[in-house]
């Protein structure tokens, strides 16, 4: 089992930067804080500690599936409502595919519209008498971003909340095992009616939510949460335990261990054919550092 591994960063698959870069940055208040190559940009909310990892892939990359969308919160459901009638006036001008209805899915309070390199985005919305149930609840941020960034927009994105991950319907139970019994992770206790389960880490509030589906559009690698473990020495040993043990565990693919410039990372592919990168060292920490 991985141990203390932090959710540092999500990796999402787009077709061109100059057609989903706005998006990110106008509406949803991120800022590219390093430009890996000319295919994979990072990208932060200020006000959140995770990343985000845009892979450019091209014309033929895929439209994904709505439950492998990413979310931003916001403060009030008011926001909620404004930002939904603010896309609906730019929807042309930044060519989004749908803006969809806002309305209360669960325990959040939201709406979700695409982006023009195939992707679905979400913006929601907590009441705060269930941020004593769990940290994903409540708000994930210090204090409240500078609203003057959100200049008349009517919101104000405070940060980047939950990424979301697809298992077979029928297998949430035994993804539930592989999730905490071999990636470490924590599930946040829910309302036994919600059909989805919440993973974090035990260090930070944002979270994936899984979504039991009946029919799957796998993904690519392109579409992976990085995992930060403590040293190259749990990389390697984590990468031998996948190797040894992972069929029996399910794990449909593991990639070779690499070492480059004091980090260490490689890629598992888990039961559900989800894509993760358990990494360490110099390179994986200054993810978190603006280096623009
Ligand atoms: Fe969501």
């Amino acid at each position: 089992m991985l141990k203390n591994p932090k959710l540092i960063e999500g990796h999402y698959e787009c077709r061109r930067f100059d057609e989903t870069l706005p998006v990110f940055t106008d509406i949803l208040g991120m800022e590219v804080i390093e430009r890996r190559s000319e295919t994979e940009w990072v990208m932060k909310h200020p006000n959140t500690g995770w990343s985000m990892v845009l892979h450019a892939a091209g014309p033929d990359a895929k439209d994904k599936p709505l439950m492998n969308h990413y979310g931003w919160r916001v403060s009030s459901r008011g926001e909620v409502d404004r930002a939904q009638e603010y896309l609906k006036k730019v929807k042309e001008e930044y060519r989004l595919p749908r803006v969809g209805k806002p309305c209360l899915l669960h325990i959040a309070y939201s709406f979700y519209f695409g982006e023009p390199g195939g992707n679905s985005l979400e913006i929601e919305y907590y009441e705060p008498e269930h941020a004593k149930a769990s940290a994903v609840y409540g708000p994930h941020w210090q204090r409240p971003y500078a609203a003057e960034k959100f200049a008349g927009k009517g919101y104000v994105c405070q940060g980047l909340s939950h990424g979301t991950l697809e298992c077979d319907e029928g297998a949430k139970e035994s993804y539930r095992r592989f999730i905490a019994e071999r990636l470490g992770l924590e599930l946040v206790p829910l309302p036994p009616e919600l059909p989805v389960l919440y993973l974090k880490d035990a260090f930070n509030p944002w979270y994936v939510v899984v979504v039991p589906q009946k029919i799957r559009r796998y993904l690519n690698e392109n579409s992976r949460f990085t995992l930060e473990i403590d040293s190259l020495e749990a990389v390697r040993e984590a990468h031998q335990e996948f190797a040894r043990t992972g069929n029996d565990a399910g794990v449909t693919y593991v990639g070779e261990l690499r070492e480059e410039n004091g980090r260490s990372y490689f890629f598992l592919s888990d039961p559900a054919k989800n894509w993760w990168e358990v990494t360490a060292g110099k390179s994986a920490v200054s993810r978190n550092v603006n280096s623009i």
